[in-house]
């Protein structure tokens, strides 16, 4: 589905009925990285997937981009939606926009997931990385982005032997445009540090985190798990930066029992 949001079209998936889950994507990704998510838990849960503004089948303008924008989008759509309150679920970049989404709109978070994503902000080194990146996509294109994030992305053994995931991945990453990519380069290098928001998170909160993620590691989720008063941790074996595709069945089990305890009770 489209619609308009922010002065962009906005594409995103509504599925199932129960309480609203909202799945925030990685970077450089689209809302199809959540597939296994919404196949699996939409008999017990309403899913919404979201193409973040620069992604996939949205809007990809060229100027700017910023994670408090994003946060805005997904807020809109609430209001579109009719849904006052809900889980959200960000993975990695889909995390730092959940941190700017709770800092304006705590009242509409029933409950976080942050998986395989990391509080702090970008060092210096970090930044000069992303302009490099940036550069590299308007040179060359989506595809050498592929090239670069995939290691990042999946674990040896699923870059080995899973080419189907490993193809999905990639088109995911080639059907975003320049613009996309370089804004959202340019909105996580600018990111705040949101270690002090940790310990104002006070609804419920799951952490997961892939036991083979390099580049948000499960260190970076041991730091938010001991901030964020009474969150949970769990660690996916056999998994890297996108546990979710590359552990679906352990993920989703994560995420519907936490969401289950959240849901309201139904009376016979
Ligand atoms: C992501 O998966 O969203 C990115 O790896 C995040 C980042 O580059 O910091």
């Amino acid at each position: 589905m489209k619609t308009q949001i922010n002065g962009i079209t906005i594409a995103y998936s509504d599925r199932g009925t129960g309480l609203p889950i909202v799945f925030l994507h990685a970077f450089p990704l689209t809302r199809t990285m959540w597939a296994p998510q919404e196949e699996g838990l939409c008999s017990q849960f309403r899913i919404i997937t979201i193409d973040l503004r620069g992604h996939g089948e949205s809007d990809a303008p060229l100027w700017r981009y910023t994670l408090e924008q994003t946060a805005d989008d997904v807020n809109a759509l609430l209001d579109q939606l009719s849904i006052q309150q809900a889980i959200f679920v960000g993975l990695s970049m889909g995390g730092y926009i959940l941190f700017a989404f709770y800092r304006k709109y705590a009242a509409r978070v029933k409950g976080v997931i942050l998986a395989d994503t990391r509080a702090q902000a970008d060092t210096a080194e970090g930044k000069d990385g992303r302009f490099q990146m940036a550069q590299t996509a308007y040179k060359k294109g989506p595809s050498a982005i592929a090239d670069i994030m995939m290691p990042k992305l999946l674990s040896p053994a699923t870059i080995q032997t899973r080419t189907a995931l490993v193809q999905q991945v990639r088109a995911m990453i080639e059907d975003n445009q320049i613009s996309g990519i370089a804004g959202d380069l340019m909105a996580m290098a600018e990111r705040l540090d949101s270690i002090p928001l940790l310990k104002q998170i006070t609804c419920p909160t799951q952490i997961i985190v892939g036991e083979l993620d390099q580049a948000t590691p499960p260190s970076d989720s041991r730091l938010m798990a001991d901030q964020i008063p009474n969150a949970r941790l769990a660690i996916i074996p056999n998994a890297a930066h996108l546990a979710n595709l590359e552990q679906p069945e352990a993920f989703n089990h994560i995420v519907a029992t936490f969401a289950s305890e959240l849901a309201p009770k139904k009376h016979s």
